[in-house]
């Protein structure tokens, strides 16, 4: 196998960063990807910047194991505290959902008010507010925590009436804030957009960082000279660390399409379990 045709390497705390894939498949048509996620020990959100460091780098030495050519960190959570551990042990293009979402949203604001929602941990880091502040200083950014999204997500109640209200609950500041552009700062918000949408007032540009990611993913290939020229149909591959049996059955929300076979990660924790 040739460099370019090696896979690129797609990891998040769970089954979130699928939607990632998703957007990835729309850009990049013909690149094989490996997807990984922690579902063992998920969710990150709640956890501290040290557990979630430690996480990273056993899920991207899970990836680099897999000889991927590229890194895609999907999960928001990781991106936003760990992208560091991820670069320094990944000696290849590593790519993070926060830069590329940051991008979007300030490309996007005409008002330079600019909303972000996330897990605790993405929104207590500030590493959108930082991204954001680093391409124009003279926007506005206004953080907002949502952690019920992210079991709502797996659970499907894409239109159910408790998600508008919890939708409703946690945006409504968003509205005295003036902002006009939302950036859907978790890898599970775009499975809940049209609950989002409605919640938010209709001029509300909603920025998914899983799309800005792919198109800078696409860019990165070019620039790296790492693009897969192969016209044969992708090859999908599914890691998970704990049993695959529930992640196939949420996964094609997330994903969009069926998803073949998903396999544990042998030997991922391994060592730790048997220390
Ligand atoms: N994947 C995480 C993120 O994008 C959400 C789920 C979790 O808390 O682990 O931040």
């Amino acid at each position: 196998m040739t460099t370019n045709e090696k896979p690129i390497g797609v990891f998040d705390s769970g089954i979130g960063g699928l939607t990632v894939v998703r957007a990835l498949q729309r850009e990049l048509s013909n690149e094989n990807i490996i997807y990984f996620g922690d579902t063992a020990r998920v969710p990150y959100g709640p956890k501290s910047p040290q557990v979630v460091r430690e996480y990273a780098t056993q899920d991207v030495e899970f990836l680099l194991s897999r000889d991927v050519k590229m890194v895609v960190v999907a999960c928001n959570t990781v991106s936003a505290v760990a992208l560091d551990v991820v670069q320094k042990l990944a000696r290849m293009p590593v790519i993070g959902v926060i830069v590329p979402g940051a991008g979007a949203a300030v490309a996007a604001t005409a008002n330079k008010r600019v909303g972000v929602i996330g897990t605790v941990a993405t929104v207590n880091s500030n590493a959108y507010t930082n991204a954001i502040r680093q391409i124009d200083r003279h926007v506005q950014v206004f953080s907002r925590a949502c952690p019920l999204f992210v079991p709502l997500a797996e659970e499907g109640w894409i239109d159910h009436q408790v998600t508008g209200l919890v939708a409703k609950e946690y945006l409504f500041p968003f509205k005295l804030e003036k902002i006009d552009t939302l950036i859907l700062g978790c890898t599970h918000y775009p499975v809940l957009r049209d609950a989002i949408r409605s919640a938010m007032e209709p001029h509300v540009t909603l920025i998914d960082s899983g799309s800005a990611t792919a198109a800078e993913v696409s860019r990165t290939l070019d620039a790296s000279g790492l693009r897969n020229p192969s016209t044969q149909h992708p090859n999908l591959q599914f890691y998970v660390s704990d049993l695959p049996s529930k992640f196939t059955e949420v996964g094609e929300r997330f994903l969009g399409q069926k998803m073949g076979r998903v396999r544990r990660a042998e030997g991922f924790l391994e060592e730790e379990t048997r220390k």
